[in-house]
């Protein structure tokens, strides 16, 4: 990790631990002098943000496939242009709870066969892919209970049910013998601070 910037991203199914080790590893990176921002999808910037609230909350049903992609796709441009391409330009490490790949498995694949068009959109809109991207794999079971036990009124997702995170767990691992460049699989279900000394020796091993 010389000079210029890094981006990083976390991505898995509901209740895996992303936000617990992104956190973490903007701690560790931190503390070994870097400068850090960490930030999230939905949102990471004001418009985002206020684009997310349209998304997590509310009925299942509110929103199909495609108009969810939309969504999805102009908070992720806001987040870009604001936020991630500014602190990447300024030599910043970029840590994102989420990216483009929830996109590719939460609409592209679980909800409905729209990857394509999930694809064409990015092309278009965002064309940037994370240099490493962490993909915290777990139980789909264990990982509900626990996304579900924090009660956060964001769980428009969380409600869609266990086949669900079921199948975007396959589409998480898919995804990362479709990308093995950047993608690194990591077992979510052992203890924080084990997931936690397998990620930073990934994004060290990366700097080497
Ligand atoms: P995500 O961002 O993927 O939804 P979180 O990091 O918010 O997941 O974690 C979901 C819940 O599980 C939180 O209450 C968190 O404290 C807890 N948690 C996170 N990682 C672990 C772990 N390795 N073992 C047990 N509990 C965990
Ligand atoms: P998040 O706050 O990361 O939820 P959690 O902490 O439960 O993992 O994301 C909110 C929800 O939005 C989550 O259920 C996944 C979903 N999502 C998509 O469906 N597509 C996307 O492109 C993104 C970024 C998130």
């Amino acid at each position: 990790m010389t000079g210029g910037g890094l981006f990083i991203t976390f991505e898995g199914i509901d209740g895996s631990g992303k936000s617990t080790q992104a956190r973490l590893l903007a701690e560790h990176l931190r503390s070994q002098g870097r400068d850090i921002v960490l930030t999230r999808e939905p949102g990471g910037a004001p418009g985002a943000e206020e684009i997310r609230k349209l998304l997590v909350e509310g009925e299942p049903a509110r929103w199909s496939p495609e108009c969810e992609i939309l969504l999805f796709t102009a908070a992720r441009r806001d987040h870009l242009e604001r936020t991630i391409l500014p602190a990447l330009a300024s030599g910043k490490v970029v840590i994102s709870d989420r990216f483009a790949d929830s996109t590719r498995v939460y609409q592209g694949v679980a909800r409905a066969g729209l990857r394509g068009l999930v694809d064409k959109l990015h092309k278009l809109m965002i064309g940037r892919e994370p240099d490493l991207t962490f993909i915290i794999d777990m139980d789909p079971e264990q990982a509900l209970s626990r996304g579900l036990a924090r009660q956060s009124g964001e769980d428009r997702f969380e409600d869609f049910g266990l086949p669900f995170q079921q199948a975007l767990r396959q589409g998480f691992l898919d995804l990362a013998a479709e990308f093995p460049a950047r993608c690194r699989v990591i077992d979510g279900n052992r203890p924080v601070d084990a997931i936690a000394a397998d990620v930073l020796a990934a994004v060290q091993e990366g700097a080497a």
